[in-house]
């Protein structure tokens, strides 16, 4: 069973992806962490960040193993664990930038369709092109959106700041990168034709949960 599951940041796609990875007994792949990791190699290697072409030169460089266990799904480079350093706000700022270059979603793609081939039992991949181009033949594609403010909320909470000014700068460096993401020419985040889209907004987390695990068993038993 391969499931693929899509969409902008702030829908809750990893917090869901984790959850029902966990509950149907499947592995999970977190693909923003791999270009987040990636992300944080350049910046440590001085891997000119405004210059497409070092970057793609870098590419192949770093070694990055990805853990699929959904309850502690931890990320090393060069066998340095990077689970917390890649949700700092540098990475954040500078992943747009590095995974709209060719190169690097060509590795990381390779990297990513080779976890999923080898996943026993199945596993649930999370990310923004897993239905369009990673894995256009999974089982079962999920597309999660929900609307701007409310992304920005959930975003500025997971941050800790609850105040209008942060909710601000939340809404629009999310913005920012979502522009980004789905402008970007090679490979950007869309949702395939045949996934189906779960709109969150109005939506609980445990409620997008169940949602998209009836969703995947409906798949499994046809
Ligand atoms: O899901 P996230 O916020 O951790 O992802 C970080 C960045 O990685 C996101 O801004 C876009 C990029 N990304 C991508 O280009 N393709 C994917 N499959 C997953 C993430």
């Amino acid at each position: 069973m391969i499931v693929g599951i899509d969409g902008p940041s702030g829908t809750g796609k990893s917090s869901t992806s984790k959850a029902v990875a966990a509950k149907l007994g499947l592995r999970y792949l977190d693909t923003g962490a791999q270009y987040r990791a990636i992300t944080w190699w350049m910046l440590h290697n001085g891997i000119d960040l405004t210059d497409p072409a070092a970057i793609a030169a870098a590419a192949g460089r770093p070694e990055i193993v990805s853990g699929t266990d959904p309850a502690a799904p931890a990320i090393t480079v060069d066998g340095q664990d990077v689970s917390a350093p890649i949700r700092g706000q540098e990475v954040t700022s500078a992943v747009s930038a590095v995974s709209a270059v060719p190169e690097v979603r060509a590795r990381i793609t390779a990297l990513q369709r080779e976890i999923a081939r080898q996943a026993q039992g199945g596993i649930v991949v999370e990310g923004r092109d897993i239905g369009t181009t990673v894995l256009p033949d999974a089982d079962a594609k999920i597309f999660l959106t929900a609307s701007e403010e409310a992304r920005a909320a959930r975003r500025s909470g997971e941050q800790g700041g609850r105040d209008a000014q942060s909710l601000a700068a939340t809404r629009q460096a999310l913005a920012r990168r979502d522009a980004a993401d789905s402008g970007r020419k090679t490979s950007p985040l869309a949702k395939a034709g045949d996934a189906i889209e779960v709109d969150t907004t109005e939506l609980t987390l445990e409620q997008v949960i169940e949602c998209v695990v009836t969703l995947i068993e409906e798949k499994r038993s046809r």
